[in-house]
């Protein structure tokens, strides 16, 4: 992803886009304390019940009977607990968890050397499956389905092909772009899940338990005021609890509550539904300076100095998702709700929108 900044029309701030406070994306500062707060067993884990609730079953079911665990593929919006359920599946199974990702596995040297090191009914969890290269993914099929591996014995014209034999294992795929997987590599999982943003209850009680294990006192106005700005997405309430525990050490007593935690948040530019400034930038093109569209992607990326993958990527799944936005065959729209949150009177052909009720959206 690009560092790039975006000049904004209506605010004179300039935000760095990688360093969002609701960037879904974690950020490579964040990586071992936000690990810290993972959930590492069902019991610990938070929402998501559907996909919690088959997944126990499975896993149970194949550690009683010592048979391998299915391959499992997970979509959904980043942010949301992909790489955080493999932990928990590779913890339940009792088994070794080997992480990679699709653009790591940039040929089939690194897919053999993967496979190979793998032992009987460990679990390997592909990140971002969407992004493997054809070669490799064909590679991957006959793991997948027979436990096998085509691979060299030696170099130049000498080599020879011998096919290995592999141990069971489990893939757990992942990819925010459920459109982009090709369908013979979607068909090979066994099941496909698609994770949702949590709602507002799972999210208090995602803040409340990172709470707890920060040793910070919060109050339940705090909780409330934290979970309603996150866009239903643990990783950004965790980062959201940190940087208002930085207020609250400075300005306050150490604590949080209601007042301190709205406060820190309007600071930090995060409003009381969880948008930043690129998304109220977003909004405001749409809504003022076309008159709330229809308007194409390209024109608004243009008007924002942003890329256009960018805003597919990391603004318009929420802002749809809440209602704020809606897409017709000739762009997007800002929905009346859309323009209410900018403070604006909403044109009577506005749209009423409505949320997609807690489903994740892909694109
Ligand atoms: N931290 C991040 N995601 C979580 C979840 N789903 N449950 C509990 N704690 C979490």
């Amino acid at each position: 992803m690009t560092r790039k900044k975006h000049t904004e029309p209506a605010v004179a701030e300039r935000v760095e886009f990688d360093e969002r406070a609701v960037a879904a994306r974690e950020l490579s500062t964040e990586k071992a304390w936000q690990a810290s707060l993972r959930p590492k067993t069902f019991e610990e884990y938070i929402g998501q019940k559907e996909v919690m609730d088959n997944l126990r079953i499975a896993v149970t079911a194949a550690r009683e009977k010592g048979r391998t665990l299915d391959h499992f593929l997970f979509a959904g919006p980043p942010g949301l607990g992909k790489t955080t359920l493999a932990h928990v599946i590779a913890e339940e199974l009792g088994a070794t968890l080997h992480i990679s990702s699709g653009p790591a596995i940039d040929h089939f040297g690194r897919l053999a050397s993967l496979l190979t090191s793998l032992a009987e009914n460990d679990v390997l969890f592909i990140d971002e499956i969407h992004r493997l290269t054809p070669i490799v993914e064909e590679n991957l099929y006959p793991a997948m389905e027979d436990f096998k591996v085509d691979t060299f014995i030696g170099e130049g014209p000498h080599a020879k092909a011998v096919t290995m034999q592999l141990p069971r294992f489990t893939l757990l795929g992942a990819t925010t772009r459920m459109g982009m997987l090709s369908a013979p590599l979607r068909d090979r999982f066994g099941f496909h899940w698609q994770l949702r943003y949590y709602e507002q209850a799972d999210m208090e009680s995602i803040v409340r338990r990172s709470a707890g294990l920060l040793g910070l006192p919060i109050d339940e106005r705090g909780v409330t005021e934290i979970a309603r700005r996150s866009r239903g997405t643990p990783r950004i309430a965790n980062r959201l609890l940190r940087r208002v525990r930085d207020f609250a050490d400075v300005e306050h007593d150490g604590s949080i509550n209601g007042v301190l935690a709205a406060s820190a948040l309007d600071r930090l530019a995060v409003d009381h539904v969880g948008l930043d400034t690129l998304d109220r930038a977003y909004l405001s093109v749409i809504c003022e300076r076309f008159d709330g569209g229809p308007v194409g992607i390209e024109a608004i990326a243009a008007s924002l100095s942003e890329e256009r993958g960018t805003l597919e990527e990391v603004v318009e799944p929420f802002l749809l998702q809440i209602g704020l936005i809606a897409r017709s065959p000739r762009g997007r729209v800002a929905t009346a709700a859309g323009f209410q949150h900018m403070g604006l009177v909403p044109p009577p052909k506005a749209p009423s929108g409505g949320s997609t009720g807690g489903q994740g959206r892909l694109f």
